[in-house]
């Protein structure tokens, strides 16, 4: 998927990004699962971030359910990368539960296999419902 431009997406989108955008539009909640570069999200999960708060008040993520989760080998865990994605996700209209982000610190400890911690999580995401006026769902 090319780096968002507002130049790419004032005519026909490309088709990397107009995919995300309609798979985004149809799911019921998002779940991003990301590691950690330098202290943040890695480029590609921004970037894709941006591409679904286009267009900004009516886009894929406008009222979303989002929630974000993952690795990494470092004692932080990850947290800078999924608070700034939490906080990119919130700028980009998505409802973000604030306390609702699962870091861990080593990949020996498998997050996603730990049933209890891991169902706690994905219930909070679950309970979500998506905020959008269902005369807007159906445009
Ligand atoms: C460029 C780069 C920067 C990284 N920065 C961090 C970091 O700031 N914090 C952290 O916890 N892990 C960091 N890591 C470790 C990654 O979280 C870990 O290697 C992860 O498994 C990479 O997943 P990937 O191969 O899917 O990109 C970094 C790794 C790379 C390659």
């Amino acid at each position: 998927m090319p780096f968002y431009n507002q130049d790419l997406d004032s005519g026909e989108v490309p088709q990397a990004a107009a995919a995300l955008r309609e798979r985004v539009a149809g799911a019921d909640r998002v779940l991003a699962v990301t590691p950690e570069y330098n202290g943040t999200m890695p480029a590609v999960l921004n970037n894709a971030i941006d591409w679904l708060s286009r267009p900004y008040g009516a886009s894929a993520l406008t009222r979303k359910p989002f929630a974000v989760v993952g690795a990494t080998p470092t004692q932080f865990g990850g947290k800078w990368s999924h608070e700034d994605a939490r906080r990119s996700a919130t700028i980009a209209g998505a409802d973000v539960v604030p306390d609702l982000v699962l870091s861990h610190s080593t990949l020996d400890a498998d997050v996603f296999e730990d049933a209890e911690v891991f169902g706690r999580f994905l219930g909070a995401l679950v309970s979500l419902v998506e905020h959008r006026p269902a005369a807007e769902v159906a445009a």
